[in-house]
Protein backbone atom coordinates (compact mmCIF):
# COMPACT_ATOMS: atom_id res chain seq x y z
CA UNK A 1 0.00 0.00 0.00
CA UNK A 2 1.20 3.46 -0.71
CA UNK A 3 1.92 5.57 2.22
CA UNK A 4 1.30 8.92 1.21
CA UNK A 5 1.45 11.74 3.46
CA UNK A 6 -1.68 14.23 3.14
CA UNK A 7 -0.58 16.27 5.80
CA UNK A 8 0.28 19.42 6.51
CA UNK A 9 0.90 20.27 3.12
CA UNK A 10 -2.28 21.82 1.51
CA UNK A 11 -3.99 21.98 5.28
CA UNK A 12 -1.33 24.33 6.03
CA UNK A 13 -2.95 26.95 4.17
CA UNK A 14 -6.48 26.54 6.11
CA UNK A 15 -4.27 26.59 9.37
CA UNK A 16 -2.56 30.07 8.47
CA UNK A 17 -6.43 30.99 7.42
CA UNK A 18 -8.23 30.14 10.47
CA UNK A 19 -5.22 31.81 12.76
CA UNK A 20 -6.11 35.03 11.04
CA UNK A 21 -10.18 34.34 11.54
CA UNK A 22 -9.16 33.49 15.90
CA UNK A 23 -7.68 36.41 15.59
CA UNK A 24 -10.07 38.99 14.72
CA UNK A 25 -12.12 37.44 16.99
CA UNK A 26 -10.30 36.82 20.08
CA UNK A 27 -7.41 39.34 20.04
CA UNK A 28 -6.37 39.31 23.95
CA UNK A 29 -6.72 35.50 24.77
CA UNK A 30 -5.83 32.11 22.88
CA UNK A 31 -8.48 30.32 21.56
CA UNK A 32 -9.62 27.46 24.01
CA UNK A 33 -10.71 23.91 22.80
CA UNK A 34 -12.57 21.26 24.60
CA UNK A 35 -12.10 17.65 22.79
CA UNK A 36 -14.47 15.19 24.99
CA UNK A 37 -13.48 11.33 23.93
CA UNK A 38 -15.95 8.52 24.05
CA UNK A 39 -14.94 4.94 23.58
CA UNK A 40 -12.10 2.96 23.02
CA UNK A 41 -8.29 3.63 22.81
CA UNK A 42 -8.36 4.68 19.06
CA UNK A 43 -10.37 7.24 19.81
CA UNK A 44 -8.47 8.19 22.18
CA UNK A 45 -5.64 7.99 20.22
CA UNK A 46 -7.77 9.79 17.42
CA UNK A 47 -8.24 12.79 19.53
CA UNK A 48 -4.98 13.28 20.40
CA UNK A 49 -4.56 14.01 16.93
CA UNK A 50 -7.20 16.38 16.97
CA UNK A 51 -5.53 17.49 19.79
CA UNK A 52 -2.36 18.00 17.40
CA UNK A 53 -3.85 20.00 15.13
CA UNK A 54 -5.61 22.00 17.71
CA UNK A 55 -2.40 23.14 19.05
CA UNK A 56 -0.83 23.79 15.46
CA UNK A 57 -3.80 26.27 15.06
CA UNK A 58 -2.56 28.18 18.76
CA UNK A 59 -5.46 26.51 20.51
CA UNK A 60 -5.15 25.71 24.05
CA UNK A 61 -7.44 22.95 26.16
CA UNK A 62 -9.67 23.13 28.68
CA UNK A 63 -12.54 20.95 30.45
CA UNK A 64 -14.92 23.77 31.11
CA UNK A 65 -17.49 23.94 28.09
CA UNK A 66 -18.24 27.31 29.42
CA UNK A 67 -15.19 28.97 28.17
CA UNK A 68 -14.27 27.22 25.43
CA UNK A 69 -14.73 28.71 21.72
CA UNK A 70 -14.56 25.09 19.75
CA UNK A 71 -16.39 21.81 21.38
CA UNK A 72 -15.10 18.57 19.68
CA UNK A 73 -16.79 15.32 20.68
CA UNK A 74 -15.08 12.55 19.57
CA UNK A 75 -17.78 9.49 19.62
CA UNK A 76 -18.31 6.08 20.45
CA UNK A 77 -21.01 3.88 18.82
CA UNK A 78 -20.13 0.46 19.85
CA UNK A 79 -23.59 0.05 21.98
CA UNK A 80 -27.07 1.90 22.45
CA UNK A 81 -26.05 3.75 25.65
CA UNK A 82 -23.07 4.79 24.47
CA UNK A 83 -24.90 7.06 21.76
CA UNK A 84 -27.83 8.08 24.37
CA UNK A 85 -25.30 9.33 26.16
CA UNK A 86 -23.74 11.53 23.87
CA UNK A 87 -26.97 12.52 22.13
CA UNK A 88 -27.79 13.92 25.73
CA UNK A 89 -24.39 15.59 26.36
CA UNK A 90 -24.64 17.40 22.29
CA UNK A 91 -28.31 18.45 23.32
CA UNK A 92 -26.82 20.07 26.81
CA UNK A 93 -24.90 22.08 25.08
CA UNK A 94 -27.61 24.53 23.09
CA UNK A 95 -27.66 26.60 26.45
CA UNK A 96 -23.92 26.73 26.63
CA UNK A 97 -23.91 28.06 22.72
CA UNK A 98 -27.07 30.35 23.44
CA UNK A 99 -24.89 32.44 25.42
CA UNK A 100 -22.10 32.35 23.26
CA UNK A 101 -22.96 32.42 19.43
CA UNK A 102 -19.19 32.52 18.14
CA UNK A 103 -18.72 28.86 19.83
CA UNK A 104 -18.28 26.22 16.92
CA UNK A 105 -19.27 22.88 17.88
CA UNK A 106 -17.80 19.72 15.89
CA UNK A 107 -18.95 16.17 16.34
CA UNK A 108 -16.55 13.82 15.43
CA UNK A 109 -15.90 9.73 15.31
CA UNK A 110 -17.84 6.53 14.88
CA UNK A 111 -21.16 8.23 15.35
CA UNK A 112 -21.12 10.16 12.81
CA UNK A 113 -20.20 7.84 10.37
CA UNK A 114 -23.48 6.73 9.99
CA UNK A 115 -26.12 8.51 7.91
CA UNK A 116 -29.22 8.00 10.64
CA UNK A 117 -26.91 10.30 13.28
CA UNK A 118 -26.37 12.40 10.58
CA UNK A 119 -29.53 13.30 9.97
CA UNK A 120 -30.39 12.68 13.79
CA UNK A 121 -27.85 15.82 14.63
CA UNK A 122 -29.28 18.26 11.66
CA UNK A 123 -32.95 17.86 12.77
CA UNK A 124 -32.43 17.82 16.58
CA UNK A 125 -29.04 19.58 17.15
CA UNK A 126 -28.92 22.47 14.60
CA UNK A 127 -26.71 24.69 16.89
CA UNK A 128 -23.88 21.60 15.53
CA UNK A 129 -21.31 23.29 12.97
CA UNK A 130 -19.77 20.51 12.09
CA UNK A 131 -19.91 16.58 11.19
CA UNK A 132 -16.71 15.02 10.71
CA UNK A 133 -15.95 11.22 10.19
CA UNK A 134 -13.50 8.88 11.02
CA UNK A 135 -11.45 9.12 8.38
CA UNK A 136 -11.24 12.67 7.54
CA UNK A 137 -9.16 13.96 10.78
CA UNK A 138 -6.66 15.38 8.75
CA UNK A 139 -9.02 17.65 6.81
CA UNK A 140 -9.84 19.45 10.23
CA UNK A 141 -8.53 22.93 9.34
CA UNK A 142 -9.97 23.02 6.16
CA UNK A 143 -13.46 21.94 7.65
CA UNK A 144 -13.21 24.13 10.28
CA UNK A 145 -12.24 27.06 7.91
CA UNK A 146 -15.34 26.35 6.45
CA UNK A 147 -17.49 26.52 9.47
CA UNK A 148 -16.03 29.72 10.54
CA UNK A 149 -16.76 30.86 7.35
CA UNK A 150 -20.19 29.94 6.66
CA UNK A 151 -21.86 30.13 10.20
CA UNK A 152 -25.43 29.48 8.77
CA UNK A 153 -24.61 26.04 7.37
CA UNK A 154 -23.73 22.77 8.78
CA UNK A 155 -20.40 21.48 7.39
CA UNK A 156 -20.39 17.58 6.92
CA UNK A 157 -17.64 15.14 4.99
CA UNK A 158 -18.01 11.50 6.25
CA UNK A 159 -18.02 8.63 4.39
CA UNK A 160 -14.85 8.76 3.29
CA UNK A 161 -12.89 6.08 4.24
CA UNK A 162 -9.80 5.91 2.13
CA UNK A 163 -7.20 3.45 1.89
CA UNK A 164 -4.40 5.78 2.36
CA UNK A 165 -3.03 6.75 5.87
CA UNK A 166 -1.81 10.09 6.83
CA UNK A 167 1.16 9.69 8.57
CA UNK A 168 1.85 13.25 9.31
CA UNK A 169 -0.58 14.67 11.70
CA UNK A 170 1.03 15.87 14.48
CA UNK A 171 0.02 14.03 18.06
CA UNK A 172 -0.74 15.87 21.11
CA UNK A 173 0.00 13.29 23.86
CA UNK A 174 -1.68 14.02 27.13
CA UNK A 175 0.55 11.82 29.36
CA UNK A 176 4.11 11.77 29.47
CA UNK A 177 5.22 7.95 30.21
CA UNK A 178 2.34 6.28 28.58
CA UNK A 179 1.87 6.59 24.85
CA UNK A 180 -0.09 4.58 22.09
CA UNK A 181 0.67 3.61 19.10
CA UNK A 182 -1.50 2.79 16.21
CA UNK A 183 -0.35 -0.03 14.32
CA UNK A 184 -3.83 -0.40 12.04
CA UNK A 185 -6.93 1.05 11.80
CA UNK A 186 -10.32 0.08 10.47
CA UNK A 187 -11.64 -3.62 10.70
CA UNK A 188 -12.54 -6.41 8.04
CA UNK A 189 -14.39 -9.11 10.64
CA UNK A 190 -17.81 -8.32 10.51
CA UNK A 191 -18.38 -9.87 13.96
CA UNK A 192 -21.96 -9.71 13.94
CA UNK A 193 -22.81 -7.68 16.47
CA UNK A 194 -20.80 -5.54 15.77
CA UNK A 195 -20.79 -1.38 14.40
CA UNK A 196 -17.12 -0.94 13.74
CA UNK A 197 -16.43 -2.53 10.59
CA UNK A 198 -19.06 0.11 9.38
CA UNK A 199 -17.84 3.15 11.09
CA UNK A 200 -13.95 2.63 10.76
CA UNK A 201 -14.06 1.01 7.15
CA UNK A 202 -11.40 -1.63 6.21
CA UNK A 203 -8.18 -2.82 7.75
CA UNK A 204 -5.51 -1.07 6.41
CA UNK A 205 -1.78 -1.12 8.53
CA UNK A 206 1.14 1.25 8.81
CA UNK A 207 4.56 0.95 7.61
CA UNK A 208 6.84 -0.88 9.71
CA UNK A 209 9.32 1.69 9.62
CA UNK A 210 6.83 4.60 10.85
CA UNK A 211 5.82 2.48 13.68
CA UNK A 212 9.22 1.65 14.39
CA UNK A 213 10.32 5.29 13.94
CA UNK A 214 7.50 6.81 16.08
CA UNK A 215 8.39 4.42 19.08
CA UNK A 216 11.90 5.08 19.58
CA UNK A 217 10.98 8.71 19.38
CA UNK A 218 8.70 8.12 22.41
CA UNK A 219 11.78 6.07 23.73
CA UNK A 220 13.60 8.80 23.51
CA UNK A 221 11.82 11.05 24.60
CA UNK A 222 11.24 8.83 27.71
CA UNK A 223 8.05 6.62 27.28
CA UNK A 224 8.14 3.64 29.21
CA UNK A 225 4.77 2.00 28.28
CA UNK A 226 3.56 2.34 24.72
CA UNK A 227 0.25 0.12 23.88
CA UNK A 228 0.14 -0.43 20.02
CA UNK A 229 -3.66 -0.03 18.55
CA UNK A 230 -5.53 -2.03 16.36
CA UNK A 231 -9.08 -3.55 16.64
CA UNK A 232 -7.40 -6.69 15.44
CA UNK A 233 -3.61 -6.44 15.72
CA UNK A 234 -3.30 -10.25 14.49
CA UNK A 235 -3.79 -9.43 11.43
CA UNK A 236 -1.29 -6.34 11.24
CA UNK A 237 0.39 -6.12 7.78
CA UNK A 238 -2.17 -7.44 5.18
CA UNK A 239 -2.08 -5.62 2.34
CA UNK A 240 1.25 -4.25 2.64
CA UNK A 241 3.66 -4.75 -0.30
CA UNK A 242 6.37 -6.40 2.01
CA UNK A 243 5.90 -9.85 3.66
CA UNK A 244 5.53 -8.72 7.43
CA UNK A 245 2.94 -10.37 10.16
CA UNK A 246 2.30 -9.11 13.89
CA UNK A 247 4.78 -11.38 15.74
CA UNK A 248 7.29 -9.84 13.21
CA UNK A 249 6.61 -6.40 13.89
CA UNK A 250 6.92 -7.20 17.60
CA UNK A 251 10.49 -9.01 17.07
CA UNK A 252 11.92 -5.28 15.18
CA UNK A 253 10.19 -3.19 18.43
CA UNK A 254 11.79 -5.79 20.76
CA UNK A 255 15.13 -5.66 19.24
CA UNK A 256 14.95 -1.41 20.13
CA UNK A 257 16.84 -0.13 22.77
CA UNK A 258 16.36 1.35 26.23
CA UNK A 259 14.21 0.79 29.14
CA UNK A 260 10.99 0.36 27.73
CA UNK A 261 7.27 -2.15 28.13
CA UNK A 262 5.14 -3.07 25.05
CA UNK A 263 1.97 -3.78 24.99
CA UNK A 264 -0.86 -4.57 22.37
CA UNK A 265 -4.55 -4.40 22.07
CA UNK A 266 -6.68 -6.09 20.87
CA UNK A 267 -5.71 -9.48 20.02
CA UNK A 268 -8.47 -11.54 17.69
CA UNK A 269 -8.28 -15.58 18.51
CA UNK A 270 -9.07 -16.75 15.21
CA UNK A 271 -5.44 -14.93 14.19
CA UNK A 272 -3.23 -15.24 17.56
CA UNK A 273 -0.70 -17.32 16.96
CA UNK A 274 1.71 -19.75 18.91
CA UNK A 275 4.25 -17.76 17.25
CA UNK A 276 2.64 -14.57 18.78
CA UNK A 277 3.35 -16.17 22.33
CA UNK A 278 6.62 -17.92 21.05
CA UNK A 279 7.35 -14.03 20.31
CA UNK A 280 6.09 -12.70 23.96
CA UNK A 281 7.73 -15.55 25.81
CA UNK A 282 11.25 -14.64 24.18
CA UNK A 283 11.32 -10.85 24.41
CA UNK A 284 13.01 -8.03 26.40
CA UNK A 285 9.99 -5.41 26.74
CA UNK A 286 6.94 -7.25 25.88
CA UNK A 287 4.72 -7.27 29.13
CA UNK A 288 2.92 -10.49 30.07
CA UNK A 289 -0.17 -9.50 29.33
CA UNK A 290 -2.51 -11.06 26.88
CA UNK A 291 -6.05 -9.16 26.47
CA UNK A 292 -7.94 -11.96 24.31
CA UNK A 293 -11.72 -11.27 23.90
CA UNK A 294 -13.59 -14.59 23.96
CA UNK A 295 -17.18 -13.00 23.39
CA UNK A 296 -18.69 -16.33 24.24
CA UNK A 297 -17.53 -19.71 25.46
CA UNK A 298 -20.30 -21.74 23.59
CA UNK A 299 -19.73 -22.85 20.07
CA UNK A 300 -22.85 -22.25 18.59
CA UNK A 301 -23.23 -18.70 19.84
CA UNK A 302 -19.57 -17.82 18.45
CA UNK A 303 -20.75 -19.09 14.86
CA UNK A 304 -23.34 -16.80 14.97
CA UNK A 305 -20.94 -13.97 16.43
CA UNK A 306 -19.25 -14.96 12.83
CA UNK A 307 -15.66 -15.05 15.80
CA UNK A 308 -13.68 -18.07 13.02
CA UNK A 309 -12.79 -20.16 16.00
CA UNK A 310 -14.45 -22.17 18.38
CA UNK A 311 -13.74 -22.52 22.81
CA UNK A 312 -11.51 -25.36 22.03
CA UNK A 313 -9.19 -23.53 19.87
CA UNK A 314 -9.47 -20.63 22.29
CA UNK A 315 -8.23 -22.27 25.38
CA UNK A 316 -5.46 -24.47 22.74
CA UNK A 317 -3.80 -20.64 22.52
CA UNK A 318 -4.83 -19.32 26.22
CA UNK A 319 -3.26 -23.04 27.72
CA UNK A 320 -0.04 -22.50 25.35
CA UNK A 321 0.60 -18.92 26.14
CA UNK A 322 -0.03 -20.11 30.32
CA UNK A 323 2.63 -22.75 29.40
CA UNK A 324 4.91 -20.43 28.15
CA UNK A 325 4.69 -17.64 30.08
CA UNK A 326 4.01 -19.00 33.49
CA UNK A 327 3.28 -15.25 34.64
CA UNK A 328 0.97 -14.33 31.98
CA UNK A 329 -1.70 -11.89 33.11
CA UNK A 330 -4.94 -12.93 30.63
CA UNK A 331 -8.00 -10.32 30.76
CA UNK A 332 -11.09 -10.43 28.01
CA UNK A 333 -14.00 -9.39 26.61
CA UNK A 334 -17.46 -10.72 26.93
CA UNK A 335 -20.90 -10.46 25.35
CA UNK A 336 -23.84 -11.58 27.77
CA UNK A 337 -27.40 -11.90 25.95
CA UNK A 338 -26.35 -12.22 22.11
CA UNK A 339 -29.81 -13.01 19.85
CA UNK A 340 -31.10 -16.35 21.00
CA UNK A 341 -28.13 -17.25 23.74
CA UNK A 342 -29.69 -20.00 25.80
CA UNK A 343 -29.49 -20.23 29.84
CA UNK A 344 -27.35 -23.44 28.85
CA UNK A 345 -24.97 -21.71 26.35
CA UNK A 346 -24.45 -18.74 28.32
CA UNK A 347 -23.43 -21.31 31.00
CA UNK A 348 -20.74 -22.64 29.13
CA UNK A 349 -19.61 -19.17 28.93
CA UNK A 350 -19.30 -19.47 32.83
CA UNK A 351 -17.24 -22.23 32.45
CA UNK A 352 -14.77 -20.86 30.14
CA UNK A 353 -14.06 -18.35 32.81
CA UNK A 354 -13.69 -20.58 35.19
CA UNK A 355 -11.41 -22.13 33.02
CA UNK A 356 -9.05 -19.34 31.81
CA UNK A 357 -9.24 -17.77 35.32
CA UNK A 358 -9.03 -14.03 33.38
CA UNK A 359 -7.01 -11.26 35.86
CA UNK A 360 -10.81 -8.72 34.98
CA UNK A 361 -13.09 -8.73 32.06
CA UNK A 362 -14.89 -6.10 30.39
CA UNK A 363 -18.30 -7.47 30.01
CA UNK A 364 -21.04 -6.39 28.12
CA UNK A 365 -25.11 -6.78 27.90
CA UNK A 366 -25.82 -7.59 23.46
CA UNK A 367 -26.94 -4.37 22.39
CA UNK A 368 -28.82 -4.08 18.92
CA UNK A 369 -26.74 -2.22 16.67
CA UNK A 370 -28.64 -0.78 13.19
CA UNK A 371 -27.13 -2.51 9.93
CA UNK A 372 -25.70 -5.42 11.25
CA UNK A 373 -26.52 -9.19 10.98
CA UNK A 374 -27.41 -9.48 14.67
CA UNK A 375 -30.02 -6.87 14.69
CA UNK A 376 -32.03 -8.91 11.78
CA UNK A 377 -31.55 -11.89 14.79
CA UNK A 378 -34.81 -12.98 16.54
CA UNK A 379 -34.00 -12.11 20.13
CA UNK A 380 -36.58 -13.45 22.91
CA UNK A 381 -34.86 -13.37 25.67
CA UNK A 382 -36.39 -10.90 28.46
CA UNK A 383 -34.19 -8.04 29.25
CA UNK A 384 -34.47 -9.17 33.08
CA UNK A 385 -33.14 -12.59 32.52
CA UNK A 386 -30.00 -11.07 30.46
CA UNK A 387 -29.51 -8.75 33.85
CA UNK A 388 -29.79 -11.70 35.26
CA UNK A 389 -27.20 -13.72 33.45
CA UNK A 390 -24.73 -10.45 33.53
CA UNK A 391 -25.25 -10.52 37.56
CA UNK A 392 -24.32 -14.12 37.47
CA UNK A 393 -21.15 -13.18 35.73
CA UNK A 394 -20.04 -10.39 37.39
CA UNK A 395 -20.47 -12.50 40.68
CA UNK A 396 -18.27 -15.57 39.34
CA UNK A 397 -15.58 -13.06 37.80
CA UNK A 398 -15.34 -10.45 40.73
CA UNK A 399 -14.32 -13.99 42.85
CA UNK A 400 -11.90 -14.89 40.53
CA UNK A 401 -10.15 -11.56 40.25
CA UNK A 402 -10.05 -11.68 44.28
CA UNK A 403 -8.77 -15.00 43.76
CA UNK A 404 -5.41 -13.71 41.02
CA UNK A 405 -5.50 -11.12 43.38
CA UNK A 406 -4.85 -12.87 46.34
CA UNK A 407 -2.21 -14.83 44.74
CA UNK A 408 0.04 -12.16 44.10
CA UNK A 409 0.70 -11.52 47.50
CA UNK A 410 4.65 -12.76 48.41
CA UNK A 411 5.75 -11.98 44.82
CA UNK A 412 8.26 -9.76 43.22
CA UNK A 413 6.70 -7.44 40.67
CA UNK A 414 8.36 -5.11 38.38
CA UNK A 415 6.26 -2.07 38.48
CA UNK A 416 5.96 1.44 36.39
CA UNK A 417 5.54 4.37 38.96
CA UNK A 418 3.01 6.15 37.61
CA UNK A 419 1.96 8.97 39.38
CA UNK A 420 0.88 10.34 42.98
CA UNK A 421 -1.87 7.98 44.27
CA UNK A 422 -5.04 9.91 45.69
CA UNK A 423 -3.63 8.29 49.09
CA UNK A 424 -0.73 10.91 50.86
CA UNK A 425 2.81 9.37 50.66
CA UNK A 426 1.63 6.60 48.21
CA UNK A 427 2.51 6.57 44.74
CA UNK A 428 0.42 3.98 41.97
CA UNK A 429 2.18 1.77 40.10
CA UNK A 430 0.80 -0.43 37.45
CA UNK A 431 2.57 -3.95 37.05
CA UNK A 432 3.10 -5.58 33.24
CA UNK A 433 0.01 -7.49 33.43
CA UNK A 434 -1.43 -3.61 33.78
CA UNK A 435 -2.90 -4.01 37.42
CA UNK A 436 -2.49 -0.92 40.09
CA UNK A 437 -0.26 -0.99 42.60
CA UNK A 438 -0.10 1.40 45.59
CA UNK A 439 2.85 1.61 47.49
CA UNK A 440 4.76 4.11 50.03
CA UNK A 441 7.55 5.74 48.52
CA UNK A 442 8.70 9.30 47.10
CA UNK A 443 7.74 11.17 44.62
CA UNK A 444 10.83 11.23 42.34
CA UNK A 445 10.55 7.29 41.90
CA UNK A 446 7.71 7.95 39.11
CA UNK A 447 8.64 7.87 35.81
CA UNK A 448 10.87 4.98 37.37
CA UNK A 449 10.67 1.16 37.03
CA UNK A 450 11.17 -0.30 40.27
CA UNK A 451 10.83 -3.80 41.80
CA UNK A 452 8.07 -3.97 44.35
CA UNK A 453 7.07 -7.10 47.17
CA UNK A 454 3.34 -7.30 47.11
CA UNK A 455 2.18 -7.61 50.18
CA UNK A 456 -1.89 -6.98 50.27
CA UNK A 457 -4.74 -7.55 47.81
CA UNK A 458 -7.89 -5.09 47.85
CA UNK A 459 -10.64 -5.12 45.61
CA UNK A 460 -9.12 -3.53 42.99
CA UNK A 461 -5.76 -3.14 43.48
CA UNK A 462 -3.16 -4.71 45.04
CA UNK A 463 -0.49 -3.13 48.09
CA UNK A 464 3.13 -3.32 47.32
CA UNK A 465 6.50 -2.25 48.77
CA UNK A 466 9.88 -1.33 47.03
CA UNK A 467 12.40 -4.23 47.31
CA UNK A 468 15.45 -3.28 49.63
CA UNK A 469 13.58 0.09 51.14
N1 LIG B 1 -11.82 -5.36 18.03
C1 LIG B 1 -11.98 -5.80 19.35
C2 LIG B 1 -13.16 -5.23 20.07
C3 LIG B 1 -13.60 -3.85 19.87
S1 LIG B 1 -15.12 -3.43 20.57
C4 LIG B 1 -12.12 -7.30 19.33
O1 LIG B 1 -12.69 -7.86 18.43
O2 LIG B 1 -11.72 -7.90 20.29
C5 LIG B 1 -14.88 -3.84 22.29
C6 LIG B 1 -15.86 -4.85 22.81
O3 LIG B 1 -17.17 -4.32 22.78
C7 LIG B 1 -15.97 -6.14 22.01
O4 LIG B 1 -14.93 -7.02 22.26
C8 LIG B 1 -17.30 -6.67 22.46
O5 LIG B 1 -17.17 -7.45 23.62
C9 LIG B 1 -18.08 -5.40 22.79
N2 LIG B 1 -19.13 -5.15 21.81
C10 LIG B 1 -18.99 -4.87 20.50
N3 LIG B 1 -20.20 -4.72 19.92
C11 LIG B 1 -21.13 -4.93 20.89
C12 LIG B 1 -22.55 -4.93 20.90
N4 LIG B 1 -23.27 -4.70 19.82
N5 LIG B 1 -23.16 -5.17 22.08
C13 LIG B 1 -22.45 -5.41 23.20
N6 LIG B 1 -21.12 -5.42 23.24
C14 LIG B 1 -20.45 -5.20 22.09
FE1 LIG C 1 -15.93 -5.56 16.06
FE2 LIG C 1 -15.22 -8.03 15.60
FE3 LIG C 1 -13.92 -6.06 14.41
FE4 LIG C 1 -13.64 -6.45 17.01
S1 LIG C 1 -13.01 -7.86 15.39
S2 LIG C 1 -13.98 -4.51 15.99
S3 LIG C 1 -15.67 -7.14 17.64
S4 LIG C 1 -16.04 -6.64 14.09
FE1 LIG D 1 -16.43 2.93 19.86
FE2 LIG D 1 -15.43 3.42 17.52
FE3 LIG D 1 -13.89 2.44 19.38
S1 LIG D 1 -17.41 2.53 17.91
S2 LIG D 1 -15.29 1.26 20.65
S3 LIG D 1 -14.87 4.39 19.44
S4 LIG D 1 -13.75 2.03 17.21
Amino acid sequence: MENKTHFPTHQDIYIKSIKKLFLSHFSDNIPLAVVKTYGCQQNFSDSEKIKGILKNIGFDFTTDEKKADLIIFNTCAIREHAEDRIFGNIGALKNIKKEKPDLIIAVCGCMTEQESVEEKIKRSFPFVDLILGTDSIYHLPQMLYSAMKERDKIIVERGKSRDIIDEDIPTFRGNKLKASVPIMYGCDNFCSYCIVPYVRGREKSRAPESVISEIKELVDKGYKDITLLGQNVNSYGKGLGEKINFADLLKKIDAINGEFWVRFMTSHPKDASFELIDTIAQSKHICHHLHLPFQSGNNRILKEMNRHYNRERYLSIVNYAKMKIPDIILTSDVIVGFPSETTEEFEDTLSLIKEVKFSSLFTFIYSKRPGTPASKMEDKTSKKEKQERFRRLLELQSSISDEIYREQIGKIEKVLVECASPNEGKLTCRTGGGIVVEIKGKKDLIGKFADVEITGARRCNLLGEVCGD
